[in-house]
């Protein structure tokens, strides 16, 4: 049998899409999900959300915004298996089964943990649920039986640790029940917000998609852009410049080309040329996918039916393997809970 490999990532629904989360992966996994080669599984990762925001009252309502903005981006429920990390009972039951295969100290190492325990100055008050971040997360994948995970590089550590309780899984099991994923990075440059740092919820410098044509315009003309270019006839520096590389990104053919010499020569200035520029560049770019949006946001019963079915095509994959390891660890597996008729 030749059965397609899977694709498999998560996102996890602090809120809305912006342009980094579309621009950086949501894209990327739009074309694979096209590219007819894969079997694609992508999800809502409500559990990882609430570990890293444990604001539970709101989980709900931002999973069913993220699965709109996914729609409305290109990825298609009946191309590929969309569906939210928590519709899923067998999740929490492979979790459990990983974490007896790696050590505390092994998860302390994670240099993910390392740098948010910093960050946010945990001081031995850090949830549980942050240090098995990983351990979870490689569940996702495992369960089911991922090979290719698109994701930034900031997620390597995890996918090494899934790589690493994998191989475990496998010899512990004697029979190779999990493929050894890899992570399939994103080349993309990094998506600029309105501050010029990396555009990111927690910093609040983002452009979302459900942002109005005149939200955007007006975060367009407060982007912070060439600082050496102080005077509209002062020569620019294009490739220094977070304006430019944010509408590099949706270059089509040369459109941008005379801009750039333009801006080099100081024939034209930020606010006068640019910036009107590249609010119409994004407001025509996002014109299609917020009218899908809109459409989506309000049917609640439409969203949760869409949850609905790819849980179902997801549970049948999910209870295959978790039966497969059950099986041969020795617990439980009562025919009437893990065998369909
Ligand atoms: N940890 C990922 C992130 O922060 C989200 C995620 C959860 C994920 N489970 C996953 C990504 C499994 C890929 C595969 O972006």
């Amino acid at each position: 049998m030749n059965r397609k490999k899977i694709v498999l990532s998560g996102i996890r629904p602090t809120a809305g899409l912006h342009l980094g989360n579309i621009l950086g992966a949501v894209e990327n996994m739009v074309k694979l999900q096209n590219l007819d080669e894969y079997e694609c599984y992508y999800f809502i990762a409500d559990y990882h959300a609430a570990t890293t925001n444990p604001a539970f009252s709101t989980i709900r309502e931002n999973s069913l915004e993220v699965l709109a903005d996914m729609i409305s981006c290109g990825l298609n429920p009946e191309k590929s298996v969309i569906f939210r990390q928590s519709d899923i009972p067998e999740l929490p039951q492979l979790h459990l089964i990983f974490s007896y295969l790696i050590t505390v100290s092994e998860l302390e190492r994670n240099p993910v943990y390392k740098e948010q325990k910093q960050e946010l100055h945990l001081n031995g008050n850090g949830l549980s649920s942050f240090l098995l971040y990983p351990v979870l997360q490689a569940a996702d994948i495992c369960l089911y039986k991922g090979a290719f995970i698109p994701v930034g590089k900031d997620q390597v550590p995890h996918i090494e640790i899934t790589r690493e309780i994998a191989r475990r899984a496998n010899t512990l099991c004697n029979r190779e029940i999990f493929p050894l994923p890899e992570a399939l990075l994103t080349e993309m440059p990094k998506i600029p917000g309105i501050d010029g740092r990396k555009m990111s919820k927690s910093y609040s410098n983002f452009i979302a998609l459900s942002d109005s044509p005149e939200e955007t315009k007006e975060k367009v003309f407060q982007m912070v852009t060439d600082v050496k270019k102080p005077r509209l006839s002062d020569p620019g520096h294009p490739d220094e410049c977070n304006l430019y590389q944010l509408m590099k990104c949706y270059e089509n053919g040369n459109t941008f080309v005379q801009i750039k010499e333009d801006c080099k020569e100081g024939k034209i200035g930020c606010r006068k040329v640019c910036k009107p520029l590249l609010s119409q560049v994004l407001n025509e770019a996002l014109s299609e996918p917020r009218k899908i949006r809109n459409e989506l946001i309000n049917d609640n019963n439409g969203l949760e039916n869409v949850l609905k079915k790819g849980a179902e095509k997801a549970r049948n994959k999910a209870l295959e393997t978790v039966k497969e390891v059950r099986t041969a660890l020795g617990f439980s597996v009562r025919i009437e809970d893990y065998c369909q008729e």
